[in-house]
């Protein structure tokens, strides 16, 4: 199962949890390397792991299509920390009780560590009720909070998310903590490293979370050995110059921070043997080609190619309506004129007379993961995102994905290391089928570029009036309507402009933002006076979900 060569892995079970991933990255911020597994993963799988968690999840275990781990996960013998659905299930695989709670409890709560000496007044505690009374044998009395909390003030702002509870912790556990609603809101087996906590101390509302998990880390042993600084770039620059030999790659860049990441460190691997192509669509963003050119132009011994494909892409785009259509036609095509350029090269480029065989790609791990290892591997295909779900299948090249188990925070890091300007590196992040998908309806160069027209202007105001920092994400939408207006005295029939624009940890799931009204109305102002044929300007208040960030 592990094909990576870290020596120290946790193992993150993913039961479905939208902070699964949140757990990882967190994990790896502190400087060990995670990964996410299947949930219902083989324990021997996990022999070689420091460290278990198991995640949170959406479901119940009164139902039988609960998922469970497999029950040798608790005796390896490596500290296992389950987390809100994750302690349910270890205390009910271990004998404890759940039950569903009367009401949800969701937001910030307070939670109360007992300390050593309430958890082991009790020898062997088996219920909240046993230990609030406190029957069994008095022990000295010691203020230690239990490992999992050091460093912890006694009453903690944590956050919930959970309907059932644990009631009763299983045999050899005791309480460490507990909520107004929630009597059993930590647990331990100190003895068998085993750990549950009921609130999510991967998310920011916990205050002291990243402590809890630091903690967690101690426990495992595991050693810092993720730091994505210059020995990760020469062991990975290694790898692909291992598996290129004296080939040639081809990178599809698409002037965003994944593809531009991968093509440095590509290029720091196999220097000349790299060939950079950047496929002008015309669906990119004002500035986009030109901004593009100025930085690969720069680096040394680099095959930097534009191929200008507006109008093939128009073409293939005519009378598409259809989304799902418009991102297969694009990966199709964008693979296919890769193909055919790669075909053209001149064979004695650099001296080099050899083929082009690989395609590199900037893929992410939460592309991969996505598209591979969701829980129960039936998570429904919302968009075909085209660096992963839209390549054609009979495609010619082997690819070279660099990035395969990075997050994009870890991109950017990385990219800071490889020295890839700070202007890409703190780029919005951009789909692969570009404004195509902006563009609601048949993509025509009109509608595309009065969308990028409103797009400039919608930017210039976020970052004068200081929102666009606040702002992960922005853009503007033409949607296939019109609607009346009156401009000048005049009756008009023109597009309206939609602006988008999120707030989000991970685009995984998002907020629309609060853009001062004073800001909209400027925004809006200018691009009914600017943008030539707009009338009118709506701004979307939806958040992810139900809706997504995208509108196609
Ligand atoms: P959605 O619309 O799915 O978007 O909420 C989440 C994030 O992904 C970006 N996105 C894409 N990125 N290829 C990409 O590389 C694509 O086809 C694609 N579609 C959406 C979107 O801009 C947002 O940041």
């Amino acid at each position: 199962m592990r094909k990576n060569e870290q020596k120290d892995v946790i193992a993150v079970l993913d039961f479905g949890s939208q902070y699964s991933h949140l757990i990882v990255r967190r994990i790896r911020e502190l400087g060990v390397y995670a990964e996410l597994l299947p949930p219902e993963v083989k324990a021997e799988t996990l022999l070689h792991y420091k460290g278990v968690v198991l995640s949170g999840g959406p479901q119940n275990l009164s139902e039988s299509t609960a998922l469970k781990a497999d029950p040798k996960v608790y005796t390896l013998g490596v500290p296992v920390l389950g987390i809100c659905y994750g302690m349910q299930l270890m205390s009910h695989q271990l004998g404890g009780k759940v039950k569903a709670g009367k009401r949800r409890e969701y937001g910030p709560a307070r939670v109360s560590l007992a300390s050593r000496t309430e958890a082991t007044r009790n020898k062997n505690p088996r219920s909240t009720a046993e230990l609030t009374t406190g029957h069994g044998t008095e022990q000295t009395r010691k203020n230690i909070p239990s490992v999992l909390f050091g460093g912890l003030s006694r009453n903690e702002l944590i956050w919930m998310s959970h309907g059932d509870r644990v009631t009763k912790v299983p045999n050899g556990f005791v309480v460490i903590g507990k909520t107004a609603n929630c009597p059993v809101a930590a647990m331990e087996n100190a003895s068998r490293k085993l750990y549950g906590i009921q609130f999510h101390p991967e998310v920011n509302h916990t205050e002291h979370g990243m402590k809890i998990i630091k903690n967690f880390l101690k426990l495992t042993g595991a050693k810092k050995s993720w730091n994505l600084g210059k020995s990760w770039i020469e062991k990975e620059a290694a790898k692909i110059r291992e598996k290129v030999v004296s080939g040639r790659a081809l990178c599809a860049l698409s002037g965003g921070v994944d593809s531009t990441v991968a093509a440095y460190l590509v290029h720091r691997a196999i220097g000349k043997q790299l060939t950079c192509m950047y496929v002008d669509t015309g669906l990119m963003r004002q500035g986009e080609t030109k901004q593009i050119k100025q930085i690969f132009s720069k680096l040394p011994k680099l095959d930097f190619r534009i191929v200008n494909a507006e109008r093939e892409f128009l073409a293939a785009l005519k009378g598409i309506t259809e989304p799902e259509k418009k991102r297969k036609t694009i990966g199709e095509l964008f693979i296919r004129i890769f193909e055919r350029e790669a075909r053209k090269l001149p064979v004695t480029s650099y001296q080099l007379p050899l083929p082009v065989k690989f395609l590199v790609q900037g893929t992410l791990y939460t592309d991969a993961v996505e598209s591979s290892l969701s829980v129960g591997g039936k998570a429904a295909v919302i968009k075909s995102h085209h660096n992963v779900g839209g390549l054609p299948t009979n495609m010619k090249f082997t690819l070279i994905e660099p990035l395969h188990e990075l997050y994009k925070d870890e991109v950017r890091k990385l990219g800071r290391a490889l020295g890839v300007p700070e202007e890409i590196i703190s780029r919005q992040p951009f789909p692969g089928p570009g404004l195509a998908v902006r563009v609601i309806g048949e993509v025509t160069k009109e509608k595309l570029d009065t969308l990028r027209a409103a797009e400039a202007i919608f930017q210039e105001e976020l970052i004068a009036g200081g929102e666009a920092k606040k702002i992960q994400q922005y853009f503007t939408v033409l949607p296939d309507i019109r609607s009346v207006g009156v401009q000048g005295d005049t009756r008009t029939y023109g597009h309206p402009i939609i602006l988008r624009a999120v707030t989000t940890p991970d685009l995984m799931t998002a907020d629309w933002a609060r853009i001062p009204y004073e800001l909209l109305a400027k925004i809006s102002a200018r691009i009914t006076n600017e943008v030539a044929g707009v009338n009118r300007v709506a701004y979307d208040v939806t958040s992810k979900p139900p809706g997504t960030v995208e509108w196609e």
